[in-house]
């Protein structure tokens, strides 16, 4: 399978959206968990919503998908208004839920029957083991849903979220918890889906995960969306910030010093290294290097690292995600 990890295109803004939200609204008691949220899909896209834990992707997306009822606002997926009618988008939409319980008692093969079945879809053998071929669990079509390891897991609720042939494919934070080459296997098979066209909505609080799958994401906060565009788009409005990480080596500079550096934004020692964040990158660089040698010491070790999402999300939160 290709890597999809360099692949950015991305779709036509006046396309017209598949899925459009307006004005969502969810509170749990004095919880407002989504607190009027404004979204617009497009065909064929893989679409993130990208936020901490609370943020309310959860929320937001069951909405969407016509399992939980807001409190205020609307929603259109396909031309079927979601709100009043959720039973009539069944048919086109896969979901995979963020917390799924399978029957554990059963095989592998057997729970995609079922659902298959439930669905009134093709539940035949051949249609089933091309599932699990898709999402490489057919060494695993006898094993007990019991025993598959996390990875397993997720990949079996993505083939049950396929079961149904839907054109709009919902995924609640489909890698969280995987290691690093089960989420590669992951992002291959959500790469596959948007070359079959169909649309993907997915959540996630990987950075890179959304700036490596998606071509639109909404970054969220608090119940909000703070922010909305390609993820290149999002992080070039930032300007040409950079970071740059340097290991000093000779009399040591305090973090006032480092600070009041031309192009220099902010300043601090993290692990003894030091970190700057810069809009200009080149004066700030410059004026590192001199004021280290005036001070009769040298850099031992430079990074510099444009700016990324998690910019883009320090940027309109104040912090950042990871903390
Ligand atoms: N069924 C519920 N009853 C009460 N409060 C809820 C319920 N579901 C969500 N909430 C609250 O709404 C807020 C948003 O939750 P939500 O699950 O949508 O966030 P999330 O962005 O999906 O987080 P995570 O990354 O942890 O999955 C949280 O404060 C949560 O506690
Ligand atoms: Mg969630």
């Amino acid at each position: 399978m290709q890597p999809v990890a360099a692949r950015q295109s991305e779709t036509e803004p006046t396309a017209q959206p598949i899925i459009r939200v307006r004005g969502l609204v969810k509170r749990y008691g004095a919880v407002t968990a989504v607190d009027g949220v404004d979204l617009a899909v497009n065909p064929g896209e893989v679409f993130g919503i990208l936020g901490p834990n609370g943020a309310g992707k959860t929320t937001t997306i069951e909405m969407i998908e016509g399992l939980r009822p807001p409190d205020g606002g609307s929603i259109e997926v396909a031309g079927v208004d979601v709100v009043h009618h959720p039973e009539r988008i069944k048919h086109r939409i896969g979901v995979q839920l963020q917390k799924t319980a399978l029957f554990e008692e059963l095989t592998v093969r057997e729970l995609l029957g079922l659902f298959a079945t439930l669905y009134l879809t093709d539940a035949s053998r051949s249609r089933i083991d091309g599932l699990l071929d898709r999402v490489s669990l057919t060494e695993k079509a006898t094993a007990r849903v019991s025993t598959l390891s996390g990875g397993q897991l997720q990949r079996l609720s993505l083939a049950i979220a396929l079961v149904n042939d839907p054109d709009i494919v919902f995924l609640d934070e489909p890698t969280t918890g995987l290691d690093p080459a089960a989420r590669r296997n992951l992002w291959d098979i959500i790469g596959s889906l948007k070359a079959e066209k169909r649309t993907v909505v997915l959540t996630t609080h990987y950075m890179e995960e959304a700036e490596a799958l998606c071509d639109r994401v909404a970054i969220m906060d608090y119940g909000r969306v703070l922010a909305c565009d390609a993820p290149r788009r999002l992080i070039a409005q930032l300007g040409p910030a950079a970071t740059i990480w340097a290991t000093l080596d000779g009399p040591a500079l305090d973090e006032a010093a480092l600070r009041s550096l031309p192009g220099v934004t902010s300043a601090q020692f993290v692990d003894g290294e030091v970190e700057l964040q810069t809009e200009d990158p080149e004066t700030a660089l410059t004026a590192l290097l001199q004021r280290v040698r005036q001070a009769g010491g040298q850099v031992e070790r430079l990074t510099v690292t444009s700016a990324t999402l998690e910019d883009v999300f320090l940027h309109y939160t104040g912090r950042r995600l990871r903390e």
